[in-house]
């Protein structure tokens, strides 16, 4: 193996896949208005075709979890691009609804397998210090994709030219496929499975030399240590993990992220704004989520996975709380209108600072080796499960409580999601993943 591409080519390609998760799962509040006149959609079908993507992640991070404990990680990124291309060129040219709900879920299989394989390949390639920076990038790429969707439906709004909007989604795919292939096989994961040598050759381009043998003496030891497979899984020191992970990953959805990035639109115009300007609200909030990703970025492994939790957790809670006792005081008005912009904003800032990054970041750091794939699949489908109660139950919950105590309710979730990080949650920063895999196994064998 000749390693000639730098560190930052790596992380970028690395962290791509991301960026499909992003606009395949973003593009579809624009293009779902021209969709339903073309193909001519009720609300249930318009609601079918909207969530048929979150229902192919959760098939998606179902398989690719256990698959990439078998294949490795590479090919499983490698076969996720190559159906994010076939799902973008399908759904563009669905002569039915049909076939267009089956490409949505076969593009999901795609966004769900991401969502699983990006932060655990940028964790496992990451020095210790700077790990959660890495890992973090995933999240900026999600965020930049939901802003490039939110732009081009922009641009072809006039032309109603919905297929254009599923269609370019072919490109970036087509890029991550040709840049996966330079990229190195995780080394972790070579070194499970006994390839030694290779792992080597990777750590010390990725670290130019520094810390190899050590790094790679720590890997082995937890080796020695697992059995691997489901018996791992089942074993009793791994189950505070995977509470963890379930728990980290269900209050990001039911916090009500979503009801606020897919549906934008609906509530801007819902409390009386005009629909540009709830056009051009949207594009500001997806710009906040970029900006403040970018922040968390270089906060996380400042100050930690956890004081970021505390603090969105409480700021989001607050900012939903002042928007629910505003609208029901005011009623609607333009006032109102802008007042639930600066609510939403504010929300999306505390979003993008904490539960965005972190979760996904927390899911790649811990677990075990052994079962890392499996482990981050079974985070990922609590949360692509989660994701699709939410978005079918919201517009729902919208006709029949009123905007208010629908965001109060969310709020309310926050304070929840705020005692669960007090009670449950241990800081990840600064301990390798070797680290925390002892960490685990010790506090279980003292209990
Ligand atoms: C969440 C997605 C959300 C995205 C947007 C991710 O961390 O899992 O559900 O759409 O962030 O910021």
């Amino acid at each position: 193996m000749n390693l000639r591409i730098s560190n930052s080519v790596i992380y970028f390609f690395g962290a791509l896949g991301g960026l499909l998760f992003g606009y395949d799962t973003g593009v579809i509040s624009g293009a779902i208005l021209f969709i339903r006149k073309t193909l001519h959609l009720q609300a249930f079908g318009q609601g079918i075709v909207v969530s048929a993507i979150l229902i192919g992640a959760i098939i998606g991070s179902a398989i690719s979890g256990p698959l990439t404990d078998r294949l490795g990680r590479k090919k499983v990124v490698l076969a996720a691009a190559l159906i994010f291309c076939i799902g973008a060129i399908g759904s563009a040219l669905s002569p039915s609804t049909g076939v267009l709900v089956f490409f949505r879920i076969v593009l999901g299989v795609a966004v769900g397998t991401a969502s699983t394989m990006v932060p655990m390949y940028l964790a496992e390639m990451a020095p210790t210090r700077i790990r959660g920076a890495l890992s973090s990038l995933n999240q900026l790429m999600i965020t930049i994709g939901i802003l490039l969707a939110y732009i081009i439906n922009y641009v072809f709004t006039p032309s109603q030219a919905w297929r254009w909007m599923l269609g370019l989604a072919f490109v970036p795919g087509a890029i991550l496929f040709i840049g996966m292939l330079f990229l190195p096989e995780s080394p972790r994961w070579l070194l499970k499975h006994g390839n030694e040598q290779e792992a080597r050759q990777v750590l010390n381009h990725l670290r130019k030399g520094e810390g190899v043998e050590e790094e790679l003496s720590d890997i082995k030891r937890t080796n020695e240590l697992e059995q691997g497979g489901w018996q791992e899984v089942k074993a009793k020191w791994v189950r505070p993990a995977i509470w963890l992970a379930i728990g980290l990953a269900v209050f990001q959805q039911i916090i009500g992220c979503n009801t606020v990035i897919y549906y934008a639109p609906t509530t801007f115009t819902e409390v009386g704004l005009g629909s540009a300007a709830a056009i051009l609200g949207t594009v500001g909030i997806g710009s906040v989520q970029v900006i403040m990703t970018l922040i968390a970025v270089r906060l996380i492994d400042r100050v930690g996975r956890k004081p970021l939790l505390v603090a969105g957790s409480i700021g989001m809670s607050l900012s939903l709380f002042v928007l629910g006792i505003a609208n029901a005081a005011l009623g609607k008005s333009a006032a109102t209108g802008w007042l639930t912009l600066i609510c939403l904003a504010v929300y999306i800032f505390f979003f993008s600072i904490s539960w965005g990054p972190v979760v996904w970041v927390m899911l790649s750091e811990i677990f075990p080796l052994g079962i890392r794939g499996v482990g981050m699949g079974i985070g990922a489908v609590a949360n692509w499960a989660a994701n699709l109660v939410v978005s079918l139950t919201f517009p729902a919950m919208l006709d029949a409580l009123g905007i208010s105590t629908v965001f109060i309710i969310y709020g309310a979730m926050g304070i929840l999601a705020l005692i669960f990080v007090i009670g449950k949650v241990t800081e990840t920063k600064g301990r390798s993943l070797e680290q925390i895999e002892f960490d685990l196994r010790s506090r279980v064998s003292e209990t």
